[in-house]
């Protein structure tokens, strides 16, 4: 079994934070995404794993990865010229994946279990293919499978205008190499990609065995800001726990789970937890709120925030109030002292401001 890990792809939606970062990448609550994803891979035992990255992005995303020592796994990286689609990845990796049964997992989802038990189901039944279903309350925005009475898969369907259930495909997949001859039978869809959805349903029309499984515990795909938002506070409120290595006054308050890393001081304000502060950090007569994760080298002064993803080097001072925010490396809030009631911005394309 080897894995195929996705973290190429544009990224669109999570602009404009990925003109600068790989959404795989984005830290959530001090870990990139990622990390989350290879911590899967290795603890199902997998010891080769193929990641497909992209020009643009490709660079930092093997700085990070590296040679997988951490993860105790051999890494193939394979570039994907253009995103053209999730079975397009796969068509990419075909060399690297040879006739091996394999897991792919997108390099922006994020499942409270990992991938093992699954493995060793899809070891035992020996499928063409297996896919991960989950309830949603709006499957427009995914693939979404039909089953039949007795439960088995009868229909695919990417991004449905009208949805023929609320079961969408959950980000990884386990599949044989018959995959391959599905995906030679499909065209591109609509949009140009040539969609997994559409090679599954092709494996479902050669009367291959398409095994499905709910997934249990949560799931989450990182694509907009608010699921970013959301994967935040469901990883601080299941992983974080207490945990203090920098210096805290005497003036300041600590309550709920909060864990803050080395060299960060915490002065005269107060942190209600689940929150995750990263070193080198400074917190000055501030309160941080529930769910909010803080990166390095950054400071917050006489501020409130909660609800918010503060990536590193950034700076906040002076403003009451900032809820569920997303503020990328090196971003400056201030407050304008000045009596004249003026906005003053240098944002990037596509930022958003809300005033
Ligand atoms: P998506 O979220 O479907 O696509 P995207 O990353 O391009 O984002 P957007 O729609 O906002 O522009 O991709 C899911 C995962 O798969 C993500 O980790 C990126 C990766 N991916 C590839 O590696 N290659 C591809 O061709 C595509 C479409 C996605």
């Amino acid at each position: 079994m080897k894995a195929l890990i996705l973290s190429g792809g544009k990224g669109t939606r999570l602009r404009p934070l990925t003109h600068t970062i790989a959404k795989q990448l984005v830290p959530i609550a001090g870990k990139p995404i990622l990390g989350y994803v290879l911590g899967h891979v290795a603890d199902a035992g997998i010891k080769k794993t193929g990641i497909i990255i992209s020009p643009e992005t490709g660079p930092e995303v093997r700085s990070y990865v590296g040679e997988g020592n951490r993860w105790g796994f051999q890494v193939k990286y394979l570039i994907q010229k253009k995103p053209l689609g999730l079975a397009h990845a796969v068509l990419t990796a075909k060399s690297f994946l040879g006739n091996d049964d394999f897991v792919m997992y997108l390099g922006d989802n994020l499942l409270s279990h990992g991938i093992k038990d699954a493995i060793e189901r899809f070891k035992k039944s020996r499928p063409a293919a297996m896919i991960f279903l989950k309830e949603v309350s709006d499957p427009r925005r995914f693939g979404v499978a039909r089953l039949d009475e007795s439960g088995r898969v009868v229909q695919l369907v990417e991004k449905p205008a009208h949805p023929p259930s609320n079961l969408a495909l959950v980000g990884v997949y386990l599949f044989s190499k018959r995959i391959f001859d599905a995906i030679a039978a499909i065209k591109p869809s609509g949009r140009g990609e040539l969609e997994i959805t559409d090679a599954i349903q092709e494996l479902l029309n050669m009367g291959l065995k398409v095994e499905s499984e709910k997934v249990s515990g949560w799931w989450l795909d990182t694509g907009k800001k608010d699921d970013l938002l959301e994967a935040n506070t469901t990883v601080l409120d299941s992983y974080v726990a207490t945990d203090i290595r920098g210096s805290v006054d005497s003036q300041s308050q600590i309550s709920g789970r909060v864990a803050i890393e080395e060299n960060t001081s915490i002065t005269n304000s107060k942190l209600r937890g689940p929150v995750r502060i990263g070193s080198h950090s400074v917190i000055e007569n501030s309160f941080i709120g529930p769910f909010t994760s803080i990166g390095d080298y950054v400071t917050v002064r006489d501020s409130a925030i909660e609800h918010s993803v503060v990536l590193n080097n950034s700076v906040i001072e002076g403003i009451e109030r900032l809820e569920d925010s997303i503020l990328g490396r090196g971003s400056k809030v201030l407050r304008n002292e000045t009596r004249h009631n003026a906005l003053r911005l240098m944002i990037s394309d596509d930022s958003i401001v809300e005033v």
